[in-house]
């Protein structure tokens, strides 16, 4: 029985916690004999990575910038993401188009209608249905208060672009992926990333087993210390 691709991406603002959980995940799913894609955005293909590298360190206007996040996109659509969901695989994206909704749209106040037109030109036509728009099939939010994000991230390495923007932008990213998730429930699974490392991943895997994507036993053997 061939298995069919799945699509996860990761979502939260900086300083949220969600990466650390997306290589425990992978190897839960390894363990399941799944074949598992771990990526990234932006970035994911050399092309998107260099890409990467000028949004997060060249001043450019809002649009520069959105046209640069979906060129990334469409590129990793392509070239990574498509033909491995082909080949049966599992994607795990750590952030994807919701971000430009919250980043680009809510953080940085670009035109939201904008956005949706470009997300369906640069997402639709890569699959084997060509009018299908490519989109997660899940996607976890790991939502934080803003306050606690910025106290862990004081932290960390010297920030990005994005990391060194002041508290009211964070408030308003996080009312962006609040707008995101209410427009897809479905597809949304909010996580309380306040909790303790091990608790958020209970959370996370109770999900994947309550929707007979993981065994329990599984889920608990890759649960971290
Ligand atoms: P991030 O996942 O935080 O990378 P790292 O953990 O290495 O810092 O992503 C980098 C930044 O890019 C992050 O601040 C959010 C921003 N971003 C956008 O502004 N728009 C987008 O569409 C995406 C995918 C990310």
């Amino acid at each position: 029985m061939s298995l069919s691709g799945l699509f996860i991406s990761f979502e939260g603002i900086d300083g949220a916690g969600k990466s650390s959980h997306i290589e425990t995940l992978a190897n839960a799913f390894r363990a399941q004999g799944r074949t598992v894609v771990t990526t990234r955005e932006p970035g994911g293909t050399p092309l998107a990575e260099k890409l990467r590298n000028l949004l997060l360190n060249d001043s450019m206007d809002a649009l520069t910038e959105a046209l640069l996040v979906f060129a990334g996109r469409r590129d990793h659509l392509c070239t990574v993401i498509e033909p491995a969901l082909t080949r049966g695989a599992v994607v795990l994206c750590d952030r994807f188009t919701d971000a430009t909704f919250a980043y680009q749209g809510a953080g940085r106040g670009f035109s939201l209608e904008t956005l949706s037109f470009l997300e369906h030109i640069a997402q639709t036509g890569v699959a084997l249905e060509p009018d299908l728009m490519r989109e997660p099939d899940l996607t976890f939010w790991f939502e934080l208060n803003p306050a606690i994000a910025a106290q862990r991230l004081s932290q960390a390495r010297a920030p990005d672009r994005f990391e060194a923007q002041d508290l009211a932008f964070f408030e308003r990213v996080a009312q962006g992926y609040s707008l995101r998730a209410a427009e897809a429930p479905e597809r949304f699974v909010r996580l309380d990333a306040a909790q303790e490392r091990h608790q958020v991943w209970q959370q996370l895997q109770q999900v994947l087993v309550r929707k007979g994507l993981l065994p329990t036993t599984a889920a608990q053997s890759g649960a971290p210390s």
